[in-house]
């Protein structure tokens, strides 16, 4: 070693460390190491060569840093990161050109203790990190997933190497996993430094979770542009060669443009189409037109595309209708639990319909909040009587001719929405769903409306004209069915076409059921799992509905459901359990922490706030009228957007607030002395209306007296400026929507006594009724005996 020329700083070490405890350095730009990898490292620093040479005679390991600036040249210690990978040489290579490579291997972490020489090149006293062999469960857990969303990262990529995805199955440890992910993921070196120096192995792993799932997103969305472009090119390349293919056939034949064989197939086409004798003749002609224009023309591809919506649509296809009423309640109930009512008028309608089959069936229209079955109910009609289903989205149609269709004057016209689904369903009597009939709305492009009206008009539906097709079409014998959120919100004369079917929201009782019937077993089907797989106890179920959902239909409900067998499946997929059963406590892990736990109880914990009871377009809600006091001059600030209705209604509760100072106990002066601000806070209801007046006031009453509004109750109500409660609409849905959000008593008007009986009966038991005339009675009720201690007054 002697008669090197270099000194060697590892060999004359001062405290005479162990061996790895001293480490050369060599500083890197742009890559980082990691443990487990093995990666060609490019050197061309005098110092890094140097480095590395003496490293390779000495059979030691080097450890690399990434510098803090990839400009710099000549790193000091200063310049470095702290945390790096001691790695050993596999291989040095010299490339012709003069560059040197070294081919490594990643062995450990370490941290720079200090350094104990600069010169020729880097040596540093080092700490070394080592993974834990033996891990608990929850990163065990993120390495499943790690791995599993790594091979799916893997098989995105467009020229992955097959070993990868095995080589990423083949490791077992945690750690390794987590840096054999973090080489290959395409982020910056900044990034990787970090997650090299991540020495914690539940952090690293998240963060290698979270980067990688970012990665996936990008890839996906590149490889569907990919897909989209090359198909779209591949088609237009495609069309050109086989025209210039036929072309040069034709020539050949001795045919010159006349009479091509794909004008011939489309004549043959329009001949078996079944058109009705004028649509027929009309088609005729167009073909003639076709054949007289020269293929290239933009022209001919919009004729063509034109005979071609003629000749598919299905001008004489009609299915038989089996209209069996047994069978059809049998088709209904298999689909749907309760909604008794609902499923007695669909039977009474499909009843009329088989004994009168010309007459006028009315059109039937389910109205009701989202998720609670509206189209599913219309595909089980449409299965009852054996037809077709197709479903028209009219949400946000303002535009007529998206009814109608556009005129064929410009390149991408086509047919309105109704022909296209005529089309799709392929029969001329399928069940068309007019979904969302309540969120037409009319512009200057004309009124969707009034296109829509003469679709359902038996006068004249006999002879739609589509603007595209621009020949009339037959649509008496399709079976029309609507749906809308809102009734108010359907146009009136269309309202007046349709027979109004209303679906209210599911109690718990009744999710509970359609959960257990139909949900679980629907999803345990979509995730591949076998009913004895997975077991959700009614006790799970419920804290699903309770705690992580809240709407008056179903849907979140069977999201949430599906999310939870989707764990499951996971578990049984890699082999850890033969069957699941889920326990109420599994659910925070799984779905996060309870979401509509509580609200209540937590907001009205403070003088101050009340719970009120909205209607809304989707079922019902609560909502929390909260007030406060601020110095000032007795001026009322309303805040929450609240429509003009409810601001009045605040007005007259502050009205009332002051003339009742005196029996609630209040000081005038201070009232004097004070703003009040009323505020709702946001949410998706709708804040208008009188019907919050009784909750307004008990939240001023509250704060002003210092004593909370008891957690479990809830009101409605409009108030009169003498303090009378009057009556208000939507109890069933508001009452609904309060044993929902696990609210005891409600403060009604007595005056809406009269709708109790609307009421579900499993309501009725889950709630008290407090009926109340006057509004002293609503605050004896709601106010808790004793004032907060004072905090916010
Ligand atoms: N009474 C019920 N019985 C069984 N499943 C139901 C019931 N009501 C709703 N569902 C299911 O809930 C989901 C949402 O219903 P959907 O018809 O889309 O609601 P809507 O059209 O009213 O918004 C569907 O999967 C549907 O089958
Ligand atoms: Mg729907």
């Amino acid at each position: 070693m002697n008669d090197r020329p270099e000194e060697t700083p590892v060999s004359e070490p001062a405290a005479a460390p162990a061996p790895e405890d001293v480490l050369i350095i060599v500083p890197v730009r742009n890559m980082v190491l990691f443990p487990g990898v093995v990666l060609p490292v490019a050197i061309g620093r005098e110092r890094s060569i140097a480095g590395a040479q003496e490293a390779l005679r000495a059979r030691r390991k080097v450890g690399f840093l990434l510098q803090l600036e990839s400009e710099t040249e000549n790193p000091g210690p200063e310049e470095l990161h702290k945390v790096g990978t001691m790695a050993s040489i596999v291989r040095y290579v010299t490339g012709q050109d003069g560059t040197h490579h070294l081919i490594c291997q990643g062995e450990q972490r370490f941290t720079v203790l200090d350094y104990v020489s600069t010169d020729p090149f880097l040596v540093a006293r080092v700490e070394t990190h080592e993974d834990p062999v033996t891990v608990p469960p929850e990163i065990e857990a993120r390495s499943v997933a790690l791995r599993e969303r790594a091979i799916e990262a893997v098989e995105l990529l467009p020229q992955a190497p097959a070993e990868l995805a095995n080589a990423i199955r083949g490791i077992e440890a945690a750690g390794a996993l987590a840096d054999v992910v973090a080489s290959f993921m395409d982020v910056k070196p900044a990034e990787k430094q970090e997650l090299l120096a991540t020495f914690d192995l539940k952090q690293r792993l998240d963060r290698v979770l979270e980067l990688l799932g970012q990665r996936i997103e990008v890839l996906r969305l590149s490889r569907d542009i990919d897909t989209k472009t090359r198909e779209a090119l591949e088609e237009r390349q495609k069309e050109a060669i086989l025209r210039e293919r036929l072309r040069q056939i034709r020539k050949e034949l001795g045919e010159d443009e006349e009479g091509p064989a794909e004008l011939a197939e489309l004549e043959e086409s329009v001949a078996k189409a079944g058109m009705p004798q004028e649509v027929e003749e009309h088609a005729r002609r167009e073909l003639a037109r076709l054949k007289r224009m020269p293929e290239a023309a933009g022209e001919y591809s919009m004729a063509r595309t034109y005979l071609d919506w003629l000749v598919a649509m299905p001008w004489s296809k009609l299915d038989t209708e089996h209209l069996d009423i047994e069978r059809a309640r049998k088709v209904l109930d298999e689909d749907h639990y309760g909604l008794e009512k609902v499923k007695k008028r669909i039977l009474e309608f499909l009843a009329v319909r088989k004994l009168n089959p010309e007459g006028r069936s009315p059109i039937l229209c389910f109205v009701g909040p989202p998720g609670v079955g509206k189209t599913s109910l219309g595909q089980s009609i449409a299965r009852a009587l054996g037809l077709k289903f197709q479903r028209v989205s009219l949400g946000g149609v303002h535009d007529e001719a998206e009814i109608r269709g556009h005129r064929r004057t410009y390149i991408g016209s086509l047919p309105g929405n109704v022909v296209q689904a005529i089309r799709k369903a392929g029969t001329r009597n399928p069940v068309l769903m007019l979904d969302e009939v309540d969120k037409l709305s009319a512009s200057i492009q004309g009124d969707p409306s009034s296109a829509l009206l003469e679709v359902l008009d038996p006068e004249q539906n006999n002879t739609f004209r589509d603007n595209y097709l621009g020949v009339p079409f037959d649509l008496s014998k399709v079976l029309f069915i609507g749906t809308a959120n809102v009734l108010d919100a359907i146009p009136v004369p269309l309202r007046d076409r349709m027979e109004i079917i209303h679906l209210t929201g599911y109690t718990e009782e009744e999710k509970l059921e359609i959960a257990k019937r139909y949900l679980v077993t629907r999803q345990l089907a979509a995730n591949g799992l076998k009913p004895g797989q997975a077991q959700l106890a009614d006790e799970v179920l419920r804290r699903i509905i309770a705690d992580y959902t809240r709407e008056a239909g179903v849907r979140s409900l069977e999201r949430q459901v599906g999310a939870v067998l989707r764990n499951i499946a996971v578990t049984i997929a890699a082999g850890e359990a033969a069957s699941v059963t889920v326990s109420p406590e599994d659910l925070t892990r799984i779905l996060g922490a309870p979401r509509f736990e509580n609200e209540v109880a937590l907001r009205t914990s403070v003088p101050g706030v009340a719970t009120g009871l909205a209607w809304t377009p989707v079922g019902g809600d609560i909502l929390f009228v909260e007030s406060s006091r601020v110095p000032g001059s007795g001026k009322l600030i309303l805040t929450g957007q609240l429509g003009e209705v409810m601001k009045e209604s605040a007005q007259a509760a502050v009205t009332l607030v002051k003339a009742q100072a005196e029996s609630l106990g209040l000081d005038p002066a201070l009232l004097e002395k004070s703003d009040l601000h009323v505020h709702v806070p946001a949410g998706a209801i709708p804040k208008d209306g009188p019907s919050a007046g009784v909750a307004i006031f008990t939240s001023l009453a509250s704060l002003l007296t210092n004593r909370t509004v008891a957690n479990d109750v809830a009101m409605t109500g409009e108030i009169s400026l003498r303090g009378l409660v009057l009556p208000v609409g939507g109890i069933k849905e508001k009452t609904v929507a309060a044993a929902r959000a696990g609210i005891r008593t409600v403060i009604l008007p007595a005056r809406n006594r009269r709708d109790f009986e609307e009421i579900p009966e499993s309501v009725r038991n889950a709630l008290e009724f407090v009926w109340v005339e006057k509004v002293e009675e609503a605050l004896a009720r709601a106010l808790k005996e004793t004032p907060a201690r004072r905090a916010a007054a």
